[in-house]
């Protein structure tokens, strides 16, 4: 894949240290004292027209963390802790999930990736919810634990591409990413068929005018 360099933890690595890992490969004993973590994509497929114009594809959610950076809810697995319990908890601490509706599972799993020379494994979860469920969660996250300090905000990402052919998806895409996520976000939206890998090439080639 085209993994662009990314950050973690403040520090620039190359894509050339980054590789996709089996999640199942990552539970071998070399890997035991790398650091984990593991964050979700919560999308709702919706095919209603903005301002009667755009085809709005779906309902992404995205967050502005503390750091300025755009990023996917979810966090550090702690060390003992199982891989999805960790997500289920950064999501509860993070956007106030309601474990009661929804859990992530090990089948919601999307991509894995490795970084030997930051010794850091990167789970990545996908998870399709009812767009009124999808709203409900906008809303309660504002009174979860962490909204206000690692969290500034959540946000839709605008999916469609505007008449000028860079306003929409692909003035988004110039943002600031934490650590993969925004190469995460362009493989989900393949593998849940949200958008093609044309359209996705579309995006990333697009210039301001
Ligand atoms: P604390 O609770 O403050 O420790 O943070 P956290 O557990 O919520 O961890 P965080 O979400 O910041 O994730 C840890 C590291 O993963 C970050 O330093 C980034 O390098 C990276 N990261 C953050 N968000 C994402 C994301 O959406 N995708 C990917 N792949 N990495 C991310
Ligand atoms: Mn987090
Ligand atoms: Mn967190
Ligand atoms: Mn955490
Ligand atoms: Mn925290
Ligand atoms: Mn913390």
């Amino acid at each position: 894949g085209h993994l662009a360099d990314t950050e973690h933890f403040g520090r620039k690595t190359s894509s050339s240290d980054v590789r996709v890992i089996s999640y199942n490969e990552t539970t071998h004993p070399k890997y035991v004292n790398y650091t984990k973590a593991g964050h979700c994509m919560i999308y709702s497929k919706q095919n209603e027209k903005m301002f009667g114009l755009y085809d709005t594809r779906a309902a992404v959610l995205m967050q502005m963390r503390f750091d300025g950076y755009i990023g996917f809810p979810g966090g550090l697995i702690d060390d003992g802790e199982n891989t999805v319990s960790g997500v289920n908890r950064e999501l509860v601490e993070e956007i106030n999930f309601d474990l009661e509706k929804f859990t992530i599972k090990e089948e919601h799993h999307v991509i894995s990736h490795v970084n030997e020379k930051l010794k850091l494994i990167l789970h990545f979860f996908a998870i399709e919810v009812p767009l009124q469920d999808f709203e409900e969660m906008e809303k309660k996250s504002l009174s979860a634990h962490d909204y206000g300090n690692e969290v500034m905000g959540i946000v839709r990402i605008p999916l469609y591409t505007m008449g000028d052919g860079f306003r929409g998806f692909p003035a988004f895409l110039t943002n600031a990413f934490a650590g993969n996520s925004r190469e995460q976000l362009l493989q989900s939206l393949i593998q849940r068929q949200i958008m093609t890998k044309e359209e996705i090439e579309r995006a990333l080639e697009a210039k301001a005018i």
